[in-house]
């Protein structure tokens, strides 16, 4: 009995060390294997007489069972562990945050483009986008500024040789080509309704009101805190028959007033020299609160549209008469959230722009 006990221990013994299933079948083999130590017990029982066969048959085979028991306890002990780590390694720690896709947002100038759209659409205006690569006759020669005119020094900007009507050969230094580009569009809609397709020579005849901005990209040979080569504005055109100066201060003063909410925000109209408009005329705004109060600030130019221009248009200009603006979305930013370097806008730095 005694020996049985100590196989039994053993076998239990080594079945403890066994950390692999393998380390476990090679235990088990020590003992109930071909030649394990049970299994020689059982093969000595041969010389034994009846009676002694069976009273040690009868403890062998509870050594046995005890052994069977044992090696069934180790394996269901390995089998747990091993599925312990299995979850381990999958495990999924819900309390974690999600993964964020990085959430993107409008430009800041975007978002002012924006504002100068809706603002003007409930007014009335149209929106309108033409080409930002222009003939400089759009850009400069109908909208009166002949090839010899001094004020185009003051835009220069990148050229290629050639250009005609047709021919586009610089990047437009300003929106206001789109002011002709937009009236003879809307000229030749109604005109050739009205002439049964002739359109010959100036328009006199009936049309609805020009009501349009045109707001994109332009560009200059000019680079600062204040300046960019490629920077952008919005054109605003009201041309009708009987549409005046007046209009002109109202739609101007109810947009500036709108867009920085702002009621007792004061306009200034400053007497200047535009070739496209006669009279002419800077707009300046005055904020009477905050961190800008007291200061004018220039926003825009303006003035009456000058006859030749309503001409270039293919309009009569004794019968309709008009105003212009172009003004810098640019610097409206600026001035809307307080930035005071032109070039953060087009540097790309993500901590700038994901203020807005
Ligand atoms: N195009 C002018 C510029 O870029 C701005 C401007 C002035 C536009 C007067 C107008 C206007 O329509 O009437 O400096």
């Amino acid at each position: 009995m005694n020996d049985l006990n100590a196989i039994v221990e053993s076998a239990q013994a080594a079945f403890a060390q066994a950390i692999t299933p393998a380390d476990l079948e090679n235990a088990k083999a020590l003992f109930l294997g071909k030649s394990g130590r049970i299994t020689e017990l059982m093969k000595g029982m041969a010389a034994l007489t009846v009676d002694e066969k069976k009273s040690r048959g009868a403890t062998i085979n509870l050594a046995k069972q005890a052994i069977e028991a044992a090696l069934t306890d180790r394996r269901q002990a390995l089998a747990d562990a091993e599925m312990q780590a299995q979850l381990r390694a999958e495990a999924l720690d819900v309390t974690l945050p999600g993964r964020q896709s990085g959430q993107g947002g409008l430009h800041p100038v975007s978002l002012t483009m924006e504002r100068i759209e809706a603002i003007f659409g409930s007014m009335g205006f149209d929106v309108a986008q033409g080409p930002e690569i222009e003939s400089d006759w759009f850009n400069f020669t109908a909208l009166n500024t002949p090839e010899d005119h001094p004020a185009r020094s003051m835009h220069d900007t990148f050229y290629v040789e050639g250009g005609s009507e047709t021919a586009p050969n610089l990047l437009r230094t300003h929106t206001s080509p789109m002011q002709i580009r937009y009236a003879v569009q809307h000229v030749k809609k109604y005109s050739s309704k009205a002439n049964g397709g002739e359109g010959q020579g100036l328009f006199s005849g009936d049309m609805p009101e020009i009501r349009v901005i045109a707001p994109g990209r332009t560009y200059r040979v000019d680079s600062d805190a204040t300046h960019s080569p490629m920077f952008h504005q919005c054109e605003g055109l009201w041309v009708g028959e009987n549409v005046s100066f007046k209009d002109l201060k109202f739609v101007f003063t109810d947009f500036c007033r709108t867009f920085f909410e702002s009621d007792d925000l004061v306009l200034r109209f400053r007497p200047s020299f535009f070739p496209f408009t006669e009279p002419s005329a800077e707009i300046d705004i005055q904020f009477q609160s905050g961190p800008l109060a007291g200061r004018w600030l220039e926003v825009a130019g303006s003035g009456q549209v000058h006859p030749n221009v309503i001409r270039n248009m293919g309009l009569d200009p004794e019968k309709f008469i008009g105003f212009a603006f172009g003004m810098g979305p640019d610097r409206l930013t600026m001035l809307r959230y307080g930035v005071n370097d032109l070039r953060l806008f087009f540097d790309g730095d993500v901590r700038f722009l994901s203020q807005f």
